[in-house]
């Protein structure tokens, strides 16, 4: 979920509103803003989209120059107006994001004092409670301490109150909030793109911090009710590095966005001159490293994949990987001094929060590779390899995928260089493999219409098969992933060894089979792999090389055919393409490419 938040002189609510429009990757099933007008709360919610919000806000404009607004991703309770942030309950509204955990106990015991629940939310909690100890004659800020050190779960709270048009106050746990100043007038945000327009000096809170804002005042205090200083920092995004330039989609744009996210990711860690690989130093001795841990969730977690295959492959390391939410309780034994190397675009997914914070507790040194360097995991890290991709506003994730690529290869060398493995000449035709990519991306850019041909094939089908091998298998996962995310199509990866213990029993002429088959990666393996299933009757799409093609071209009904990489580049450079091919399918499906259904950017929520 988003928040945005002001307590300023001008209208709120467009303010908000915008803000609002800037958080509505975080979640997008519903929304609402609150204000205080001359001491009076007024609220204004809706079901669905945020244009439903606009449509209401025209029936019910609120005025008022301090306001909370909410954009929703559901956890407790449907998403329907009555479940929308915020809540305003007696002489308080709220909004929340996170969960709180003990909500149950405290709707009880909130019960038995004779109030009553109207939505299925554990958000209406935290606004009884602090209606509660308003009640009971305390001050706001009284009342959001009393309130805050009743909960227990993650959250980020706004909080207006009746009779006060110049206070709001936030509250941090387990979810981001930060504050941006202005000139008599404060902001609250979830994160600096909610900010980005309307301040570039920012304070993220930490966890357990709490802040009461006036027009021209900020305090923030900790778990414990005293006064702390927080840094303010100055941020450089601008309205402009968020905009549509002109495309149909934010993914249309960042689909462009590939060669430049590479290009600017790979010049902050290939020295130009000399091409070697130029990384900050670790915080262990990577010589005698013993294992490393990959962690992640969705794509990014696909990205750790090809990490694992580089690694193990060039710098001769172990590493164990597993999707954050399962690692987290797995508790596998740790090696004393190992790496938890952790990867997410936007450094706040809660599952891979939940394993940092784990993992360093064991002991790990943490290094993360990040594209919001300032986020909460960058911020816990030991190290932060920063990707430069931008803003990445779609949900489906395009161009940070392949920045993490980058980056991850990066490090492939620099750990292959340390631990003996990579001689100087090695090292530079490796470099120079990365360097050619940012132009070999503009090439793939140029071949959607041979993309869509393949899409309109997908297009008709209930269920499509992925192929990879090596280092090309999570490519094909994370392609599935994206025709799932975003066409609503079924979509399942194999390892196209593994076709034939179980899945090519799937295989009918309705089933599209998209194989990833550079020719340098076991291509005569994957080959027999899709006769296989040719044989009986699949219909083979295919992304290869020129090579390839021709060895292909009487079993593949269509061929996209990409510019020749090395097997080290090209699990980068194919991702591109299978990224498209999911774009096209969505837009003969006409989904809502941006916003897919149930999903968020940023789940912030365990
Ligand atoms: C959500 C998104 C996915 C994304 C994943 C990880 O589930 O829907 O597209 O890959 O989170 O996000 P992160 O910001 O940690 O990379």
């Amino acid at each position: 979920c988003g928040i945005c938040g002001v307590v300023g002189h001008r209208p709120a609510t467009p303010i908000i509103f915008e803000g609002l429009r800037r958080l509505e990757y975080r979640g997008y099933d519903s929304s609402g803003i609150a204000t205080v007008e001359h001491g009076r709360l007024a609220c204004c919610r809706a079901a669905g989209k945020l244009d439903n919000l606009k449509n209401a806000l025209e029936d019910t404009p609120l005025a008022g120059t301090t306001g909370i607004g909410h954009t929703r991703w559901a956890t407790h309770g449907a998403p329907t107006t009555n479940n929308a942030h915020p809540h305003k309950v007696g002489q308080v509204a709220i909004v929340h994001n996170g969960i709180i955990e003990n909500f149950a106990d405290l709707k009880k015991a909130l019960e038995s004092k004779g109030r009553t629940f109207k939505t299925e939310t554990d958000s209406e909690a935290v606004a009884h409670l602090l209606d509660e100890h308003m009640q009971q004659g305390m001050s706001p800020k009284d009342a959001a301490f009393a309130t805050i050190r009743q909960l227990q779960g993650a959250y980020a709270i706004g909080m207006i109150f009746e009779g006060h048009d110049n206070l709001l106050i936030g509250a941090r746990h387990g979810a981001p909030l930060a504050i941006g100043y202005g000139e008599g007038e404060m902001f609250l945000g979830s994160d600096s793109l909610a900010l980005a327009p309307l301040s570039n000096r920012i304070t993220y809170l930490e966890d357990g911090d709490w802040c009461v804002l006036t027009q021209d005042h900020v305090e923030i205090l900790n778990g414990q009710g005293k006064v702390v200083e927080r840094p303010v920092q100055t941020t450089s995004l601008t309205t402009g590095q968020i905009g549509k330039d002109g495309y149909r989609h934010f993914m249309e744009k960042e689909l462009h966005e590939h060669p430049v996210a590479i290009g600017q990711t790979l010049q902050r860690i290939i020295d130009p001159v000399t091409r070697r690989v130029a990384l900050p130093d670790m915080p262990f001795d990577v010589a005698t490293l013993s294992r490393a841990t990959i962690t992640a969730c969705g794509s990014a977690f696909y990205a750790g994949m090809v990490g694992r295959y580089w690694l193990e492959e060039l710098a001769r390391l172990p590493v164990d990987i597993d999707v954050a939410s399962e690692l987290r309780y797995r508790n596998p034994p740790q090696p004393d001094k190992g790496l938890a190397l952790l990867i997410s675009q936007s450094g706040e997914t809660a599952d891979t929060l939940g394993v940092l914070r784990e993992l360093k507790g064991a002991g790990q040194s943490i290094v993360s590779i990040l594209n919001v360097e300032h986020s909460t995991m960058g911020r816990e890290s030991d190290l932060v390899l920063g990707m430069v991709a931008g803003p990445e506003i779609s949900v489906a994730s395009t161009k940070a995928f392949t920045a993490q690529l980058s980056v991850l290869a990066a490090l492939t060398i620099d750990f292959s260089r340390q631990r003996g493995l990579l001689s100087e000449q090695k090292e530079r035709e490796l470099t120079d493999n990365l360097l050619d990519l940012p132009s070999h991306a503009m090439e793939v850019l140029g071949l959607f219409d041979q993309i869509r041909t393949m899409a309109r094939v997908i297009a008709q089908a209930r269920d499509v098969l992925y192929l990879g091998r090596g280092i090309c298998m999570p490519v094909a996962q994370e392609g599935a992933l994206k025709l799932k995310e975003i066409s609503y199509i079924h979509a399942e990866a194999y390892a196209a060894g593994e076709l034939k213990h179980g899945p090519i029993s799937l295989i009918d002429p309705s089933v599209p089979v998209v194989a990833i088959a550079p020719s340098t990666i076991l291509f005569d393996k994957t080959l027999s792999n899709l006769q296989e299933a040719r044989a009986r009757g699949g219909c083979i799409l295919v992304f290869t090389d020129a090579k390839g093609a021709e060895r292909l071209k009487d079993i593949a009904e269509h061929i996209v055919i990409l510019p020749d990489v090395s097997a080290f580049a090209a699990p980068i450079l194919y991702t591109i393409p299978v990224q498209i091919l999911a774009y096209e399918v969505a837009l003969l499906k006409g989904t809502d490419v941006d916003q897919p259904r149930n999903l968020a950017k940023s789940v912030t929520v365990e």
